[in-house]
């Protein structure tokens, strides 16, 4: 199974109506459309997009969800902050989908090094029983860094505290997106 496939049966199985969930690439809006779905009316999507296309494109995509949609035009390295802001808590997911806008400009990708700051405040706010997941794209260069700095550093978590997976296909020849899932314990 695709990896983006089995990412949205985990967030099936892990998200329930009401939560308040984060995507932190929104991106054309995708996964926010799924996340959407999972809580329903009664539920919050927060999200972050550096590119207001991103947000547009979001904002379009989610115009007939009639739960609470917070999108905003920042990084997610102010992930944490703005949690604070919104007064929330109990985050059941925060989902990452690193790489460039698909049909947009490829020169505004994800970093892993602000990635990584905004994972560990993720962690800092997530629920109990909460998950964490990241889409890798280690088909070209800057992703295959980005995938090898982001695997090193969560495969030094605490394992009292998170659950590290790592889903990825062994037999092809490109190189296919992987999931790395954190469940918090
Ligand atoms: C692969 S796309 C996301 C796809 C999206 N999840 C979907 O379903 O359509 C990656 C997105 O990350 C955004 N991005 C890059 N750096 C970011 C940052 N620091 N904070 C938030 N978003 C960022 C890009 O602008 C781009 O839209």
């Amino acid at each position: 199974m695709h990896a983006l496939k089995m990412n949205h049966l985990i967030l099936k199985q892990m998200i329930s109506r009401g939560d308040t969930v984060i995507d932190a690439t929104l991106g054309n809006g995708q996964d926010a459309l799924y996340l959407s779905q999972l809580v329903g009316e009664t539920g919050t999507l927060i999200g972050f997009d550096i590119q207001s296309e991103a947000i547009n494109h979001s904002k379009e995509r989610l115009k007939d969800f009639k739960g609470n949609f917070h999108p905003y035009l920042k990084s997610h390295s102010l992930l944490k902050e703005t949690i604070d802001q919104e007064h929330l808590s109990d985050i059941q997911a925060i989902v990452y989908n690193l790489g460039y806008l698909p049909g947009g400009d490829k020169s505004i990708t994800t970093h892993f090094e602000t990635v990584l700051d905004s994972i560990n405040q993720g962690l800092g706010i997530i629920a109990s029983k909460g998950v964490i997941s990241i889409m890798l794209y280690p088909g070209h260069a800057a992703g295959q860094l980005e995938k090898e700095k982001i695997l090193a550093w969560t495969s030094r978590l605490n394992q009292k505290e998170i659950d590290v997976y790592h889903y990825h296909a062994t037999n092809q020849k490109k190189s296919p997106p992987e999931l790395l899932i954190l469940f918090k314990k």
